[in-house]
């Protein structure tokens, strides 16, 4: 099984569909975010999604309907998953699950910033399972939130960056309940990527 999700946070078209082609059978999925689709378009998405599972990272966070209409643009263009945020309610959180279709949809209950506000995070949990997501976004480099994390949400796929670039560990984010690490710099910014993210497999065992 392979566990790595690969952040692909570049600007440039070329650079973005070189290295989605040189990675796409060494890492799970491609992670993109706001850079690289505010360069090229959403349309990326679908380009991409010819090689890799697409996860959309667009942290939604307005409301029902802004939140349904951002979630048909990823649905419209291929995306495998797409990330929310949860902090903004049962409502609209329901929103994009229910817009998402066949998209596996990750909320987002904690981040690897340390200055998140993790007050409400448990809340944030509860409401994601009881809203069925298929997965949540925990922080891969606070390792006890992770793990507390992992402790309330069965069996729902937990997807962890802040690997590497960010201080975390690999193999102490899996140990802690992450079933993907998310990484981005650590890779891109190496320069053999592709031997970097082997590299990273045979860290954690996997083919
Ligand atoms: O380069 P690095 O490995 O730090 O990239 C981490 C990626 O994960 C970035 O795309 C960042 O926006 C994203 N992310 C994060 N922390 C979260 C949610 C997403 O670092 N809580």
């Amino acid at each position: 099984m392979n566990r790595i999700i690969f952040a692909l946070d570049v600007y440039d078209y070329n650079e973005a569909l070189s290295l989605s082609r040189e990675l796409s059978n060494d890492v799970f999925a491609i992670k993109v975010n706001w850079p690289l689709v505010m360069n090229n378009g959403i349309s990326i998405v679908k380009e991409i999604s010819r090689y890799s599972n697409v996860i959309c990272d667009f942290k939604i966070a307005d409301i029902d309907n802004t939140n349904r209409l951002i979630t048909e643009k990823a649905r419209e263009n291929n995306a495998w998953g797409i990330i929310t945020h949860s902090f903004t309610g049962r409502r609209s959180l329901k929103a994009v699950v229910s817009a998402a279709g066949d998209m596996k949809v990750f909320s987002l209950v904690s981040m690897s910033q340390e200055s998140f506000i993790d007050n409400y995070t448990d809340d944030l949990v509860k409401m994601s399972m009881e809203e069925n997501v298929y997965g949540l976004v925990a922080p891969g480099n606070r390792i006890d939130i992770l793990r507390h994390i992992r402790s309330m949400s069965g069996d729902l796929k937990i997807i962890a960056p802040g690997i590497g670039a960010q201080g975390g560990g690999i193999t102490d984010a899996i140990m802690a309940g992450a079933d993907y690490v998310i990484i981005g710099r650590s890779i891109y910014s190496d320069p053999e990527p592709l031997k970097k993210v082997k590299s990273l497999n045979e860290i954690l065992g996997d083919d």
